[in-house]
């Protein structure tokens, strides 16, 4: 086989860099190869007499392009492509060239069906080498910068919606701050409620992502209390039954505040903003919703506020010690809060209660 290089196909600033591997029984096969592709440039050629150790080398560090005798003693051609099958899957694909002198169909089919991309028929044309070399080359190049440019895309959503997702933690609370502003010179209550629920919520086994989204929707429960005059929600004594109906609005106005969003934490924050107030029995405020009908965020914060609310001062009331507050709480299963929730409430030591 005569050597001959040509301006035609000289390495691509990719190939000369690329990494070829060739195996191939016949040394004196390597060698013209060899020579042929580093006169067309390619600086980095890895030779190997036989397939076993080339197929440790290609899966230990995938190449650029494999050129591969087939019919070899030992590990031939066709077990080379079946080993490597799986390292050549994915973002550790590399094209195989395949060098053969076996013109038989048969032979050709099964190398392309263990998944040889391209052949040569021996004695290889040196020009013909070359350019299939150039091209399988370039089909690589071109797929390896997909793949980069996929990852690097993958990365940068990854950061966007991270981004994103710190932005709206921060947006829901700031609206909660905003909510209890001036009635919780602490501005902890909201946070307090979202704690607790979650922590009611996994011990009575609902999944991580619903415990999730209730701690950061369960600080929004009292947003319509925005709409409700001052005169009423700082009112120091009882209410009248005027003010009282004032007062329960906020349900519905929360519902209002926080409707028509399609986000499931925003859905679920209306949902309890709207229904933390109903009852087990029925008897609450502002549908009469009874039993399982109360949805299972809104009857869980209704444990939590209440408990909460009696463990801390407020305008009309000192705050109860723990053990009190819990004794009422156990008191008012069935009637107001869901029975087997406040079982779970009532398991949870006293640590988790206030800490
Ligand atoms: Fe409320």
């Amino acid at each position: 086989m005569a050597v001959s290089s040509s301006p035609v196909v000289a390495a691509t600033a990719f190939g000369s860099s690329a990494r070829v591997v060739l195996v191939d029984d016949e040394p004196a096969n390597l060698s013209i190869l060899r020579r042929l592709l580093a006169r067309a440039g390619y600086e980095h050629v890895r030779a190997f007499a036989g397939g076993e150790a080339a197929t440790e080398h290609c899966l230990d560090a995938p190449p650029d392009l494999l050129l591969l005798d087939l019919h070899m003693p030992g590990t031939d051609g066709f077990a080379v492509l079946q080993a490597l099958a799986h390292g050549r899957t994915g973002d550790g694909h590399f094209p195989v060239l395949v060098l053969t002198a076996d013109l038989a169909t048969d032979s050709r089919l099964g190398a392309l069906a263990a998944g040889a991309d391209d052949f040569l028929t021996k004695p290889v044309d040196p020009l013909e080498t070359l350019l299939r070399v150039r091209s399988l080359l370039s089909h690589h190049e071109l797929h390896s910068a997909l793949i980069e440019d996929r990852s690097r895309l993958e990365t940068l959503v990854q950061a966007r919606t991270a981004d994103l997702e710190r932005a709206r933690t921060e947006a829901l609370e700031q609206l909660a701050l905003a909510s209890e502003y001036r009635d919780d010179e602490t501005h902890q209550h909201a946070r307090r409620i979202g704690r607790l629920s979650r922590l009611v919520a996994e011990r009575a086994g609902y999944d991580e992502a619903f415990a999730g989204l209730l701690e950061r929707a369960a600080p929004l429960h009292d947003i319509g209390k925005l709409a409700v005059p001052d005169a009423i929600l700082l009112k120091p004594g009882p209410l009248d039954p005027g003010e009282r109906s004032e007062m329960q609005l906020h349900t519905v106005r929360g519902g209002e505040i926080l409707g028509g969003s399609r986000s499931p934490i925003m859905q679920l924050a209306e949902q309890i903003a709207l229904s933390h107030h109903e009852r087990w029995d029925g008897q609450g405020y502002p549908s009469g919703l009874a039993g399982a009908a109360i949805p299972d965020a809104a009857r869980i914060v209704a444990l939590v506020d209440v408990f909460d609310a009696l463990v801390h001062e407020r305008p009309y009331k000192r705050a109860w010690s723990v053990g009190r507050a819990i004794d009422e709480i156990a008191s008012r299963g069935g009637t107001q809060f869901d029975p087997e929730l406040l079982d779970v409430f009532l398991s949870l030591d006293h640590e988790a209660l206030t800490s």
